[in-house]
């Protein structure tokens, strides 16, 4: 099959860290239009879609992917040639506190997405239902902890450690079902952790990044030795649209960043950068580091084995980790507007009336 090219796609949680960065690179990169469907839960902030808010290109709909209703509607208005489906609760932590979440949006909200998707699908004209794709952005969390050694591949068990993992477990095993049931093109791609612009502040890289920055503990679970593979959110989205175009309906694709540190590296490796790009003066900021009770069940080690994706796909990541890094800090440095929207309901929600921008889509591009 030659390389696809949609025009028309239907991204769900484009409001959030991963979906805001492929909403940009769809639209700056490719010219494309797209349909953003997010509920808007506090991870989501339509200010990191400031500068697309306007342009016809992108249309927003504040929508719950557990509505099928409202669903169904946006697939009749848009008619997209493909989905996108990244909206999910990630947080590993908040999936410990209350699971139900989790459950809700990540298994029962892909249920509804699929079953409207098909739905839509099964509308299509022959040759337009065979370029028709629909591609499930998930986690490698999925296949569970590793040891000291390896790597996981796209043959690795699935065998998921916390409530978040165990959801987009599920999520994947319905896209794959959905292909094989009713043959619905459903692709699933397994990434590693993601850090650059945008990302809220509950996660890791940015919560030390401000924590730091506002002269806070920075709390590092255990002793800082579990270990994650790190890439850059720029490459996932090339990755995400490389698979979307060229990759094999049915299968699943590993994405990763190589890039494997402790988090205990990460966190004084922020430090370090803060200490060059913004001095503390009153000490440094690996003073900051404070070691707290460890996260319940919390995976020792993640590593992406990303052969698949590189050999078949020919994709590779660009960014290292020290230059992202770099990139993510002095992005955050830079962007205290953004930063205060995520801390800020009221400002959040004055951003949705701001841009209530839902007007038909400009005309199919030919
Ligand atoms: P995020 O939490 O930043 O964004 C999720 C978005 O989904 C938010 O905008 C939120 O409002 C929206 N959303 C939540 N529930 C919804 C619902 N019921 N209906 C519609 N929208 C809803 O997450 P992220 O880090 O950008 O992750 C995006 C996807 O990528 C997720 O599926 C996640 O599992 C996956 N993933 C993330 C990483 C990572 O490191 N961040 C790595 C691998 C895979
Ligand atoms: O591996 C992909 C996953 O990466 C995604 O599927 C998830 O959506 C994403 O949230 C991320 O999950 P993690 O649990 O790995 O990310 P988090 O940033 O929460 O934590 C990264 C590591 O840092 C983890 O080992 C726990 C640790 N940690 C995290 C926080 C928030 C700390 O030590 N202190 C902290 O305050």
């Amino acid at each position: 099959m030659p390389d696809l090219h949609p025009q028309r796609i239907l991204v769900t949680g484009g409001a959030g860290f991963i979906g805001s960065n492929l909403v940009y690179f769809l639209i700056d990169e490719l010219g494309a239009e797209v349909a953003n469907i997010d509920k808007l839960t506090y991870a989501g902030n339509l200010a990191s879609l400031e500068r697309v808010m306007q342009n016809p290109r992108h249309q927003f709909h504040r929508v719950d992917i557990c509505d099928r209703p409202a669903l169904r509607a946006v697939f009749e208005a848009v008619r997209p040639e493909a989905v996108l489906h990244l909206a999910a609760e990630s947080h590993v932590d908040r999936s410990i506190e209350s699971p139900g979440d989790f459950i809700q949006t990540n298994v029962v909200g892909t249920f509804c997405l699929l079953e409207e998707t098909r739905h839509y699908w099964a509308s299509l004209p022959a040759a337009e239902k065979e370029t028709f794709r629909f591609l499930g952005v998930s986690t490698d969390e999925v296949y569970g902890s590793l040891g000291p050694t390896g790597k996981f591949t796209e043959q690795t068990p699935y065998d998921p450690s916390s409530p978040y993992s165990a959801s987009k477990a599920g999520a994947d095993h319905l896209l794959r079902a959905y292909h094989r049931t009713y043959g619905l093109p459903t692709l699933v791609t397994n990434c590693s952790n993601n850090y650059g612009p945008y990302q809220f502040p509950e996660k890791l890289i940015p919560l030390m990044i401000l924590n730091a920055l506002a002269g806070k503990p920075l709390p590092v679970y255990g002793k800082g030795e579990n270990v994650r593979d790190w890439l850059y959110v720029g490459d996932h989205v090339r990755a995400l649209w490389t698979v979307l175009t060229r990759g094999a309906v049915g299968e699943t694709y590993n994405i990763g960043g190589n890039e494997e540190r402790k988090n205990l590296e990460v966190v004084t490796t922020i430090c370090h950068e803060l200490e060059t790009l913004r001095p503390r003066g009153a000490g440094s900021y690996d003073a900051l580091i404070t070691f707290v009770k460890d996260r319940p069940g919390h995976d020792f080690r993640y590593a992406i084995d990303a052969g698949k994706l590189e050999r078949e796909l020919e994709w590779k990541p660009k960014r290292s980790f020290e230059a992202g890094i770099r990139e993510t800090v002095s992005w955050y440095l830079q962007n205290d507007e953004w930063v205060r929207s995520t801390t800020n309901s009221e400002c959040r929600s004055w951003t949705e009336s701001h841009y209530s921008n839902r007007a038909p889509l400009a005309p199919r591009l030919e």
